[in-house]
């Protein structure tokens, strides 16, 4: 798509690949920027470095969702790029974890992208043009050991991309899709993840760890040339190929590394 003066709204935009995304996007030429975030103060900071507008946004709730889609059409016009790139790491764990963390992960993760999806496509499809990208992971294309709510929501995101993909993003509707699979990058979210949970080292390390600014590069680049899956790591396009090529193989190396996971959990609980 074309970036040079168009208008973008990037959620969790105050952090991470989020802020990293909203100046890149800037210094790609995007002229109009808001920046959404649940942390309200520091979404203006960010916004304010790219003469944007910041806003305190919950993307775990429809009608925050459709008020910011309102909101930064009321001051900027149609929106032509909506990033969904908020997104939580969920607890550690299985099908122990609450129905509360679920849920909230569910809604965070899921529909935060489909709420976006219905409050803008009406406008894009009548207007021909405008771009939905989602922030997923590696971990929605390769199941993530240790955090199963982050997995099983991060494959529905790229499900949802698909499907808007396939039933909208046809080469007549002038409308693109994109989505982003990321493995590790240094941000506060893997840092805490690495903080809470030692082993995480172990299940991160599979691949190198890239900054933000790494990424969102990638992300824009990935945007800017109309593609609908976005890596930031080649390793990710290899364990896809992998997977595919020999299921049971794969599924037995994966259970392995849950092996040295566990390990490296009982020790650090032992020490
Ligand atoms: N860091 C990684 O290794 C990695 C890898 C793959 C995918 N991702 C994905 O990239 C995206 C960005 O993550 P990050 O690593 O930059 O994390 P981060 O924690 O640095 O940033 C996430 C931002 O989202 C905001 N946020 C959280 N919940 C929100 C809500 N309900 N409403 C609005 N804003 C909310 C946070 O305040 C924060 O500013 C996430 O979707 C994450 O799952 C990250």
């Amino acid at each position: 798509m074309e970036l040079q003066g168009s208008h973008a709204v990037v959620t969790g935009g105050a952090s991470g690949i989020g802020a990293a995304l909203v100046r890149r996007l800037a210094g790609a030429g995007v002229s109009r920027i808001v920046v959404a975030d649940i942390d309200g103060d520091a979404a203006q900071a960010v916004a304010a470095e790219v003469g944007g507008l910041g806003l305190k946004v919950d993307v775990g709730h429809e009608e925050e969702i459709a008020g910011l889609v309102d909101s930064a059409e009321a001051v900027y016009g149609p929106v032509d790029l909506f990033c969904s790139n908020a997104g939580i790491a969920g607890p550690y764990g299985g099908p122990e974890v609450t129905d509360a963390d679920w849920q909230r992960t569910w809604e965070i993760n899921v529909m935060a992208h489909i709420w976006a999806a219905r409050r803008l496509l009406p406008g894009m499809l009548e207007r021909r043009s405008g771009h939905i990208n989602s922030t997923a992971s590696a971990a929605g294309l390769l199941a993530n050991p240790g955090l199963m709510p982050y997995s099983v929501t991060k494959h529905a995101a790229v499900a949802v991309a698909e499907w808007l993909a396939i039933t909208y993003g046809g080469p007549d509707s002038g409308v693109g899709f994109s989505c982003f699979c990321p493995q590790g990058v240094a941000t506060p979210m893997l840092e805490t993840w690495r903080e809470e949970d030692p082993s995480s080292r172990l299940a991160s390390a599979s691949g190198d760890t890239i900054s933000a600014d790494e990424a969102a590069e990638a992300l824009v680049r990935g945007i800017a040339e109309d593609r609908f899956l976005i890596l930031s790591h080649a390793e990710v396009q290899t364990y896809m190929q992998r997977k595919v090529a020999d299921n049971e193989r794969w599924l037995g190396g994966m259970q392995r590394f849950q092996a040295q996971i566990d390990q490296a959990r009982a020790e650090a609980a032992g020490s």
